[in-house]
């Protein structure tokens, strides 16, 4: 296994010779490319602050990069390898702030935080303000971690890209998941009907997550049902954007959010595919790409405190290994979300 002694900062920031352990790989690969070393601790840019970590929550975007995939991604990442910038994986984050770039005035150091920013997966990421919120205390750093890339993506599909009415019946595939199980919560929050489609084992995870009606797709496959959907979010990319288009209402929109391969291809083919078939008629099919912002994620630390969502934890896993985080995740099974402990360990 790699040492990777003497990487520089994964964050890019100039450093003061200072070290910090982080979870690492030299090349791109399976999750036994990650291993824990030590490289220089990032500093804070203006109009960014240094955060020590606490938790991080994985997403399949960390599998992605730490597998170079798709390959454009290399083209920033570093063609044969990660360049030393891009080594630390991790992203979405919560901690306290530990030091303050030039020019922050909404934050001080000790305030626990929790936000998005490459690298987190170590003791400590540097991070801009405009991708950072404060974290309640009533909050745990486990659940803060959770909300960022998931949370979003399922806010930023149902709200902004399907604009979700109340009454609408909206269809979550890849309910059990990430963005599927905050996915069902933002749906009913916003006065949808919800059917859920998942496996067997979580057919009682995601009633009691809210979902109005479950397709077990163990038993028969959700394109069998003779129901019509206003909104249908597929994250999981394992049906022809033909055979969901069939489900919608006539004026339905159909949401892609799958990075994984399927019957339209890559990610990027069904991206273009879908881009295509968003010229025709008037059911509408669209890829969107979430971004985080301040604003939106203290929207969803208040929709978890006021109990209009409560984040999903599958498992925490010590920051020793969180290559078996990687792993768990990589299975597509996890319910909700995998964590790794940072500080402490
Ligand atoms: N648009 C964006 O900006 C954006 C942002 C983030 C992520 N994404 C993409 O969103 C996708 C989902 O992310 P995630 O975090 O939710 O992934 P995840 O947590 O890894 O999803 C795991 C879940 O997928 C479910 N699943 C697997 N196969 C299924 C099937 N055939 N039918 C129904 N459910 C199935 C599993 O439930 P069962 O065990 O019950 O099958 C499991 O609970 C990823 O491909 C990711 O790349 C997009």
């Amino acid at each position: 296994m790699p040492t990777n002694e003497g990487a520089n900062s994964a964050t890019g920031g100039a450093t003061d010779g200072a070290t910090m352990r982080a979870v690492m790989h030299e090349r791109y690969g399976g999750p036994e490319v990650l291993s824990v070393g030590r490289t220089p601790m990032p500093v804070p840019r203006p109009g960014e602050v240094l955060v020590r970590v606490q938790a991080v929550a994985l997403n399949p975007a960390d599998k992605f990069l730490m597998r170079g995939e798709p390959t454009l991604v290399r083209l920033a990442m570093g063609l044969a390898r990660p360049s030393r910038r891009h080594r630390v994986r991790g992203h979405d984050f919560s901690g306290t702030v530990a030091a303050l770039g030039a020019g922050v005035t909404r934050f001080a150091v000790g305030d626990a935080v929790f936000g998005s920013s490459d690298g987190a997966l170590a003791e400590y990421v540097r991070a801009k303000v405009g991708v950072l919120a404060h974290r309640p205390a009533s909050l745990s750093v486990e659940h803060a971690a959770a909300l960022p890339m998931a949370g979003l993506a399922a806010l930023h599909g149902l709200r902004d890209a399907a604009h979700v009415q109340a009454g609408d019946h909206v269809l979550v595939n890849g309910a059990a998941g990430g963005i599927g199980t905050f996915a069902i919560q933002i749906a009913k929050s916003l006065g949808a009907e919800v059917t859920a489609v998942c496996s067997t084992r979580n057919v009682e995870l995601v009633r009691g997550l809210g979902a109005d009606h479950v397709i077990d797709y163990t038993l028969g496959p959700l394109t069998r049902s003779d129901r019509r959907y206003d909104v249908i979010l597929d994250n999981v990319g394992n049906h022809g954007l033909g055979e969901l288009l069939a489900l919608l209402t006539p004026a339905g929109r159909l949401l892609t959010n799958s990075g994984e391969a399927g019957p339209d291809g890559g990610a990027i083919a069904r991206i273009l595919k879908a881009q295509g078939r968003a010229l025709l008629g008037r059911q509408r099919v669209r890829s969107y790409l979430s971004t985080p912002n301040a604003v939106d994620l203290a929207l969803l630390a208040e929709m978890a405190v006021d109990g209009r969502i409560a984040p999903v934890i599958d498992d925490v896993f010590a920051f020793e290994r969180a290559a078996d985080a990687m792993a768990y995740l990589a299975t597509r099974r996890a319910r909700g979300k995998v964590v790794v402990a940072v500080a402490g360990s």
